[in-house]
């Protein structure tokens, strides 16, 4: 017992100084907005960021003075598209979060935001691509399935896409389907990790609960993957026109982003996140980037885990995801062409 507390104790001091003379610098873009804020808000407790740079059109340096009076010990400046502000806030970054862009109105689908959306991915994609090229960029703009290919066709048009470090965030459909799961079989939710596979939107979302350890009845089976695949409708419903999910999504962007941190900068290894990244997995069929486990290592994606054993349901479903898949990838490479 004494033995491994004191190998724990040690252990914590090596990592706060590792963090501390070494954190990373992290911009949120978007900052200002409803997941940008409380993902700021959950990044400044962060022992593994040296900086964070918030970049919004308007009201970052309001958000950026209020984190900057939190203890925590790194520097938090805040940037609008004045005096070169996006290329202030960049400059040096190891990772950029994006969270900008519209959110979605009851009825809509995430790919009715395409039109909005990609092109303020686009043109914040370029100025990463110029102002840290190597920096990790972590997408949670909406639609996730097109906005990723975006992201990587701005890299590849400019020769310098790099596949270990861009990441589509899907992070909140494990998070959700750890939830549901929780409640339905009234489990704890550590004892509920769900793998969740595919993309990130409606069919696209393809929860493996086969792989859980847990047993379900045919109509919980179907009656949890739809929730997970539509629990985005829930929120969206929920807030009536007020727009999407945006604190259990900062919840979820600042989770991966924690992970990304301690495989990056502190060298954990063995840290493994859901992300819709470009993969072999299902590129036979014309679907380059697919969200599977993805082990993270220091340079981003280290080892992209395969879909593993699946049953006949799931079969189905991911067969239903892949042609609704593609068409989203082509849309974001088509807008790119
Ligand atoms: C969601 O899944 C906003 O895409 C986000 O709710």
């Amino acid at each position: 017992m004494f033995a491994t507390r004191q190998i724990s104790s040690l252990a914590k001091r090596a990592f706060s100084t590792t963090a501390a003379s070494n954190g990373a610098k992290v911009a949120v873009l978007g900052a200002a907005g409803g997941i940008g804020q409380p993902l700021s808000l959950l990044l400044k407790q962060s022992s593994l960021i040296s900086h964070l740079s918030l970049y919004d059109i308007v009201n970052t340096p309001g958000v950026a003075a209020d984190l900057s009076h939190i203890n925590s010990n790194s520097k938090v400046e805040g940037f609008t598209p004045k005096d070169n502000g996006l290329k202030n806030a960049l400059t040096g970054c190891d990772i950029v979060v994006i969270p900008a862009g519209v959110p979605r109105k009851p009825g809509m689908t995430r790919d009715d935001l395409f039109n909005t959306n990609a092109s303020i991915v686009r043109d914040l994609a370029q100025a990463c691509a110029e102002h840290c090229p190597k920096a990790h960029i972590l997408v949670i703009a909406n639609p996730v399935n097109s906005t990723v290919p975006i992201v990587a066709e701005v890299y590849n048009k400019k020769g310098i896409f790099d596949p270990k470090r861009v990441f589509g965030v899907t992070t909140l459909d494990v998070v959700r389907a750890s939830r549901f799961v929780s409640e339905v079989k009234k489990i704890p939710v550590e004892d509920a990790k769900i793998t969740v596979v595919g993309g990130h939107s409606g069919v696209t979302i393809v929860p493996l609960l086969s792989q859980s350890g847990h047993k379900f009845t045919e109509e919980e089976v179907k009656a949890l993957t739809h929730r997970i695949q539509f629990g985005g409708d829930e929120v969206v419903k929920a807030k009536d026109g007020a727009g999407s999910a945006t604190l259990s999504m900062a919840f979820a962007g600042a989770r991966f982003t924690n992970s990304l941190l301690e495989a990056t900068v502190a060298g954990k290894k063995g840290i493994v996140e859901p992300t819709f990244v470009k993969s072999p997995i299902f590129e036979k069929d014309g679907v380059e980037f697919f969200a599977t486990n993805v082990e993270l290592g220091p340079e981003g994606v280290e080892k992209i885990h395969p879909v593993g054993k699946i049953n006949e349901f799931e079969e189905g479903l991911i067969a239903a995801a892949v042609p609704e898949l593609k068409g989203n990838i082509a849309k974001g490479k088509k807008f790119m062409a």
